[in-house]
């Protein structure tokens, strides 16, 4: 049979073993490795994987429009990071100094820093602009091996402004090979100028924003910082199911900072995922998991702010779809690298490096609703794949902060050859 594109020969192959739900409890440790292995890709999906032999009786090198020798390589699906504010307009290396000097992350908010200065400094960015740096930074997490991302917005919070910044998503998407699921967070903070009037930017919400975000589809999820010192439970559940009378799904920043009741909501509302969870209840997370709410974790924010890890160990007990993602945005976490997410997964929160890579491709795509197209190797499913030095899946996590990717792939097609760097420098 041809193909598009053949991979053969690999060290290794990683990923989940067939099927398309989200991997729970054990199974979250039982993956699918192949050692020689290949993959055939057509039509930008996988046609085939298997030992290199079995590969090859059926999709012969003779009828591949592309081969890759992947000799000394690890094959793994294309990262999907789940959680990230990707759209953001500079950075706040002040903070980052005031924190090291003894400053919560709460009490700089209060004075006027963290979201809001972010949000100062994208207002004062053209549209252009910002897509032109998401564009660049896009191509950065094309290099750590993620092939989709979910991406939100937060940093506007007036109408145009967020139609500015998800515009600009928009923009910097059609220019690069990742693909983008755009959510819309501008239930993130209370603006300066409705500051002391938190009712009026509420209905701005309800009435203007999120309508207008719909029928422009603009996103399609929508998001809320429901949490101590952000929105509450009440205005949190208003936003959300205004948000899903129109059309966008829920997702929530769910008790990060303190238990509010957050993941209790997020089960309520029947949300596709309940993110941070660092102060989660036993009781939400318990109602989180009858109601099928993806937990995603964010290590690299504990990591940032110095704060206790979520308890993956035991919501993954418990049965909870467990994820992983980077919750990259220039406050709490200024890093897109997966590897890094899966590397603190691993050494704080105990997951093993398997189950630490299975929520971060098959788990992660069922956090933005594409667990039956994105996130493993297997037939049908869209060809995303990372191609890693490395023989054995569990030296990623545990050779931190190296470059380890060599090629990536995105829809069956090579979108980033990093093979020959120093040659071509
Ligand atoms: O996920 N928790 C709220 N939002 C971000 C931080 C945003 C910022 O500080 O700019 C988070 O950690
Ligand atoms: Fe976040």
């Amino acid at each position: 049979m041809t193909c598009d594109l053949l991979i053969v020969s690999a060290a290794q192959l990683f990923t989940a073993p067939e099927g398309k739900g989200p991997l729970l409890g054990r199974d979250l440790d039982q993956p699918l490795v192949l050692e020689d292995a290949a993959v055939a890709c057509a039509g930008g999906r996988i046609a085939a994987l298997g030992t290199t032999a079995e590969v090859l009786a059926r999709y012969p090198e003779r009828d591949a429009a592309r081969v890759i020798d992947a000799r000394g390589l690890l094959v793994a699906p294309g990262f999907v990071d789940c959680h990230t504010h990707l759209p953001f307009a500079g950075t706040r290396e002040m903070e980052f100094d005031a924190r090291a000097r003894g400053e919560s992350y709460a009490a700089i908010a209060e004075k006027g820093g963290g979201i809001r200065a972010s949000v100062r400094q994208l207002r004062a960015t053209s549209e252009e602009a910002l897509a032109e740096s998401i564009t660049a930074r896009l191509d950065h997490i094309l290099s750590q091996g993620t092939t989709t991302v979910e991406a939100k917005s937060g940093y506007g919070l007036s109408l145009d402004e967020e139609r500015k910044q998800l515009l600009a998503l928009r923009r910097a998407g059609e220019r690069s090979p990742v693909e983008i699921i755009p959510t819309f967070l501008g239930a993130h903070e209370i603006p300066d100028e409705h500051r002391g009037r938190r009712e009026e930017y509420v209905a701005l919400l309800l009435e203007a924003m999120i309508p207008a975000v719909a029928q422009e589809h603009l996103a399609r999820y929508c998001d809320v910082f429901c949490d101590q010192g952000a929105f509450t439970v009440e205005e949190s559940r208003r936003i959300l199911r205004r948000g899903r009378e129109l059309g966008l799904g829920a997702k929530l920043h769910a008790d990060e900072l303190a238990d509010v009741g957050a993941a209790g909501l997020a089960a309520e509302i029947g949300a596709v995922s309940a993110d941070h969870l660092l102060h989660a209840s036993p009781e939400g997370l318990r109602a989180m998991s009858q109601a099928g709410v993806v937990a995603v974790l964010l290590p690299g924010t504990a990591f940032t702010l110095g704060l206790p890890y979520a308890r993956a160990r035991v919501m993954v007990e418990m049965g909870l779809p467990v994820a992983l993602a980077t919750d990259f945005n220039p406050g709490s976490t200024m890093s897109s690298s997966m590897p890094m997410a899966m590397t603190l997964a691993v050494t704080q929160m105990k997951l093993t490096p398997a189950e630490a890579w299975m929520a971060a491709t098959a788990n992660a795509a069922h956090a933005v609703g594409e667990g039956a197209r994105l996130g493993r190797i297997q037939p049908g499913y869209q060809a995303d794949l990372a191609l890693f030095d490395a023989r054995d899946y569990r030296h990623i996590a545990y050779h931190y902060a190296e470059e380890h990717v060599r090629l990536v792939i995105k829809r069956g097609v090579l979108v980033k050859d990093r093979q020959n760097r120093c040659s071509s420098a």
